[in-house]
C-alpha cells in the first residue's frame, strides 16, 4: 500500500520505519527542509536503537521517501498517518496549530480517496473537528474519512514496542477505516481495541495518566517508607506479585519525565477542569512528581548532617531514560538545575549527551567526573551504570555517598566497596 506520513518526530519516524518494514511505501513528509536534506543523507536526527539502520535500508530498497511538500493527490497514498507534535501550550492544553495548518493543506491536495489517521496525542473531539473542518472546506466526504490510532511507543524501544504492541487502538466511524487500518498493520500479531473516534483520543490520555499515576504512588509510597523504615523496593516487589497490579511502572526514583507523561497529564488535566470536573487525584499526581526532585535533594542533605557550602556532587546521567537522547522534562536535568541553585557544585557525565545547564560542568569521562566529589547521585538508569568498577569510584570521589535517584543499582557491591548507599525510600 502507499501509505504518507506528515511530522518527522520520534513517532513519525518510528512509524514510517515500521510501515516500510510491513512492505509498504511510505511516502514521509516534514516542513523542515533541512531534516529532510539530512534524512536523504541517511542522517536521523534522534537516536533511537536500530532506527538509523532500519531507515536506511528502507531509503536504499525505495520504500521510504522523504520531502518537504506536500504533492498534489500525495502519491496516490490511500492512507495518510499525521505525527505532527502537540506541545503543551501554558495552560497545559496541547497546541493543535500544527495539525491544524496540516489539514488545511491536505484539504486541497485530495484527489481520490483517503483515510486520515490521527496519530498525533488530540484532546477527545478532536477527529471529529478534522472531519468537520475537511466538509467546511468543502472536500467531497465520499473522498475522505478520518480515524484515531494513538501510538504508546516507549522510547529506547520504539521500533520494538510497534512492531510487537499489546495492542492497536484504532478509532473509526466506518467499517472501511478499520479494515484499511487493519490492512496496513498485516504482518503484526496482536489483538485491535476498535473504538469511537473520541474514545480511542481518550485512551492515550487515561493509559498515559494511569502509569504516571502509578509512578506518583510509589513515589508517594517512598516517603512513607523513609519515614518507617521500610525499604520500597521490596514492597514494589511484592505488590508487583499481584496479577491486580503487575510488576511495571513500580519503580520509585526521582519521578517521570520525557515528552509524554507531563505533557499528557497536564492536557486531560486542562481537558477536564475548563469543563468544571475537579481531578484531584490527577493533580495529585502532578504534584508528587512536581515535588519529587526537591525530595531527593533535601534527603541527599540531611544525609551531609552540616551543612557546607559549594558541596561537590557528580550526577550520572542526563537524559530522561536510558537509550535515548532525549532530555525533554528530564529528572536529571532538573535536579542538576536545583542542585546549582541549592549550592552544589555540579559535575555530570551522561554517555550520549551535554545539555546546557548553567553551571554544571560536563566530563567526557564518567570516573573523571567524581574527583573532589563529596557524593555520586545516578539520574538515569543507564546500564552501564549497573557495571561500574565500585573501588574505582570509592578511589575517585572525596567523599562516599551514593545517591541512587532510580533504585536500580546493586546495593551491596556498591557498600562492599566502601560506598554509603542513599536509595529513594530505601533507608
Ligand atoms: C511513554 C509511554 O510509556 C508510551 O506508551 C507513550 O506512548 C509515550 O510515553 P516514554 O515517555 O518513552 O513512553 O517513556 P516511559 O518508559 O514510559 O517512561 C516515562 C518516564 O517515567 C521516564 O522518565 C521514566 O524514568 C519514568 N518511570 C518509568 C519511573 O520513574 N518509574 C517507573 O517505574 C517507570
Amino acid at each position: 500500500m502507499n501509505i504518507g506520513i506528515i511530522g518527522l518526530g520520534y513517532v513519525g519516524l518510528t512509524t514510517a520505519a515500521v510501515l516500510a518494514e510491513l512492505n509498504h511505501h511510505v511516502i514521509c513528509v516534514d516542513n523542515d527542509s533541512g531534516k529532510i536534506g539530512r534524512l536523504r543523507q541517511g542522517i536521523v536526527p534522534i537516536y533511537e536503537p536500530g532506527l538509523e539502520e532500519c531507515i536506511t535500508r528502507h531509503c536504499q530498497d525505495g520504500r521510504l521517501l522523504f520531502s518537504d511538500r506536500m504533492e498534489d493527490g500525495f502519491g496516490g497514498c490511500q492512507v495518510i498517518f499525521i505525527t505532527v507534535g502537540t506541545p503543551p501550550l501554558d495552560n497545559g492544553s496541547p497546541d493543535l496549530s500544527a495539525l491544524s495548518a496540516v489539514i488545511i493543506e491536505l484539504a486541497n491536495r485530495i484527489r481520490s480517496f483517503t483515510l486520515i489517521v490521527i496519530k498525533s496525542t488530540v484532546p477527545p473531539g478532536t477527529c471529529e473537528w478534522v472531519a468537520k473542518t475537511l466538509l467546511d472546506i468543502g472536500v467531497d466526504p465520499t473522498q475522505y474519512d478520518v480515524a484515531s490510532n494513538p501510538e504508546f511507543l516507549r522510547e529506547g524501544t520504539a521500533l520494538h514496542d510497534m512492531l510487537h504492541p499489546d495492542r492497536i487502538v484504532i478509532g473509526v466511524r466506518t467499517e472501511r477505516a478499520a479494515s484499511l487500518l487493519r490492512e496496513v498493520y498485516t504482518g503484526i500479531d496482536t489483538i485491535y481495541t476498535v473504538t469511537s473516534l473520541s474514545a480511542s483520543e481518550m485512551i492515550k490520555y487515561a493509559s498515559n495518566a494511569f502509569l504516571a499515576a502509578k509512578i506518583s504512588f510509589v513515589n508517594e509510597l517512598s516517603r512513607v517508607c523513609d519515614a518507617l523504615g521500610v525499604d520500597v523496593a521490596e514492597v514494589s516487589a511484592g505488590m508487583s506479585q499481584d496479577v491486580r497490579i503487575g510488576p511495571h511502572f513500580l519503580q520509585a526514583g526521582l519521578g517521570y519525565g520525557g515528552s509524554c507523561f507531563p505533557k499528557d497529564v497536564g492536557a486531560l488535566y486542562h481537558a477536564a477542569v475548563s469543563r468544571g470536573v475537579a481531578m484531584p487525584i490527577l493533580r495529585a499526581v502532578k504534584e508528587i512528581n512536581d515535588t519529587q526532585v526537591d525530595w531527593c535533594i533535601d534527603k541527599l542533605s540531611e544525609s551531609f548532617g552540616d551543612f557546607e557550602e559549594h558541596r561537590q556532587v557528580a550526577v550520572w546521567g542526563a537524559t530522561f531514560k536510558p537509550d535515548t537522547d532525549d532530555i525533554r522534562e528530564s529528572r536529571a536535568v532538573l535536579l542538576m538545575k536545583k542542585l546549582t541553585e541549592s549550592g552544589y557544585q555540579v559535575h555530570a557525565y551522561d554517555p550520549l549527551v551535554k545539555p546546557e545547564v548553567p553551571h554544571v560542568w560536563w566530563f567526557n569521562d564518567m570516573y573523571d567526573a567524581l574527583v573532589h566529589c563529596d557524593a555520586l547521585i545516578i539520574a538515569t538508569e543507564w546500564s552501564l551504570f549497573q557495571d561500574v568498577d565500585w573501588s574505582e569510584v570509592t578511589k575517585r570521589m572525596k567523599g562516599n555517598l551514593l545517591f541512587d535517584g532510580r533504585n536500580f543499582i546493586d546495593r551491596k557491591k556498591a557498600e562492599e566497596a566502601g560506598l554509603r548507599y542513599l536509595g529513594v525510600g530505601r533507608p
